[in-house]
């Protein structure tokens, strides 16, 4: 046994045995490397979806600048239909703003000297939306009864004060609403507007 032994030991080539074991190992590696890289990809996705998902949203949808329309374009609009314009990506309504009838000023910080005002559509009560009554030409809120006159000025009901509101202004004659800050609405006793209701309500 001990010379049958020998030969095939010598006849092994130097260094056989680390031959298979480097290959073991090379095996290894690379299925280790295969893993670390499949890990690192994933990781790398879950990272960049979760900045995509906390990133604010700069351009477009509601929490951003909101590029609208042609600011004659809005105001036909509003004219023709005796209503405001909505803009829904926006949750927002457009209403005419005639400084004239603001002699102190109260919301040109808001319009920027467009002829446009810009309301959140959600009531300042508990947060229905807040839909355009055609015949009294008033904001009226169906679910507890609050009522807006046409600049969302708090008219009546459980709302504490009128309708927040975004700041807009026109660039190259459209209309951008900055739905990115809400702005507090007016107090119940700071309305500015003088408009009765101008047919039945539509609660
Ligand atoms: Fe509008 Fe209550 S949510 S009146």
């Amino acid at each position: 046994a001990g010379t049958s032994g020998a030969p095939a030991a010598a006849a092994r080539p130097p260094g056989g045995g680390g031959g298979r074991k480097s290959k073991t190992t090379t095996r290894r590696a690379f299925l280790r490397n295969s893993w670390l890289g499949t890990m690192a990809l994933g990781l790398a996705a879950f990272g960049g979806a979760s900045i995509m998902y906390l990133w604010p949203n700069l351009t477009g949808g509601f929490g951003a600048q909101v590029e609208v329309e042609e600011q004659d374009f809005i105001l036909e609009e509003i004219r023709a239909n005796s209503a405001p314009y909505e803009i829904p990506t926006g949750r927002t309504w457009l209403v005419e703003y005639d400084p004239a009838l603001d002699p102190d000023g109260q919301y040109a910080d808001l319009t920027n000297g467009a002829p446009l005002m810009a309301l959140y559509w959600k009531c300042v009560h508990l947060g229905c939306r807040v839909p355009w009554c055609e015949s009294s030409q008033w904001f009226e809120c169906p679910c507890h009864g609050s009522r807006y006159n046409r600049w969302g000025e708090w008219q009546g009901g459980p709302a504490p004060r009128g309708l927040d509101r975004f700041a807009l202004e026109v660039r190259k004659g459209v209309v951008v609403v900055d739905t990115a800050t809400v702005v507090t609405g007016p107090p119940r006793t700071a309305a500015v507007l003088q408009q009765s209701p101008e047919g039945p309500s539509c609660l």
